[in-house]
């Protein structure tokens, strides 16, 4: 998981706890603009995060094990991601160990997963996002349910989250779908 820094600091925090809640094993890392973000939305450090992570890579280690197509991995999300970091790997920048890790799970075709979270989106982003797309990166835009009546920011952070573990495949009960009570 890599975190990055755009706006959603907290839906990062909320995706992190839900795979600890079901035991999945990740390796995170965090940007150098995550740290500012994380402080300014959660008034939390870098550690915070990293006490919920199996294991926690500086984003300046490119050889960590992350960085090889060698090491197995189920997919990888970024959340939230930065429209630098959007772009960075849309052009296969690697030169961080999160984009390193991202191009990876390009290259091994491995599931990808961004959350963007910019407004109005700028064309450039929308470009680099509809690459994303066409390399079959899923684009998990940060954008709030409405019908489901979310009651809280809270709320819609779980959902959010909630939305990041469906597209991993791993359980959770942070957010209950359209209709729920139906068979
Ligand atoms: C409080 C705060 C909020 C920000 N929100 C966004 C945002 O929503 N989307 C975005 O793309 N960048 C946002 N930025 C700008 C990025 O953090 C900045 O471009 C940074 O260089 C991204 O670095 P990174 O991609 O290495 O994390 C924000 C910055 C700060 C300090």
């Amino acid at each position: 998981m890599g975190v990055s820094g755009a706006s959603g600091a907290p839906i990062a925090l909320r995706v992190l706890q839900g795979l600890h809640a079901a035991h999945a094993p990740v390796a995170l890392v965090v940007s150098n603009g995550a740290v500012a973000v994380l402080r300014e939305e959660c008034g939390l450090t870098p550690d915070a995060l990293a006490a919920y992570a199996t294991v926690t890579y500086a984003d300046t280690d490119v050889g960590a094990p992350i960085a090889s197509g060698s090491r197995p991995s189920r997919g990888m999300v970024v959340v939230p991601c930065s429209g630098n970091t959007a772009a960075r790997i849309a052009l296969g920048f690697a030169d961080t160990l999160l984009t390193r890790a991202a191009q990876v799970h390009l290259k091994e075709r491995r599931k990808l997963i961004v959350v963007p979270r910019e407004t109005p989106l700028p064309t450039v982003l929308l470009r680099h996002l509809t690459a994303l797309s066409e390399l079959g990166v899923v684009v998990l835009d940060a954008a709030p349910p409405y019908y489901l009546h979310p009651k809280s920011v809270d709320d819609l952070t779980s959902y959010l989250a909630g939305k990041v573990l469906d597209q991993l495949g791993v359980p959770h009960e942070l957010y209950r779908g359209w209709k729920s009570e139906d068979p």
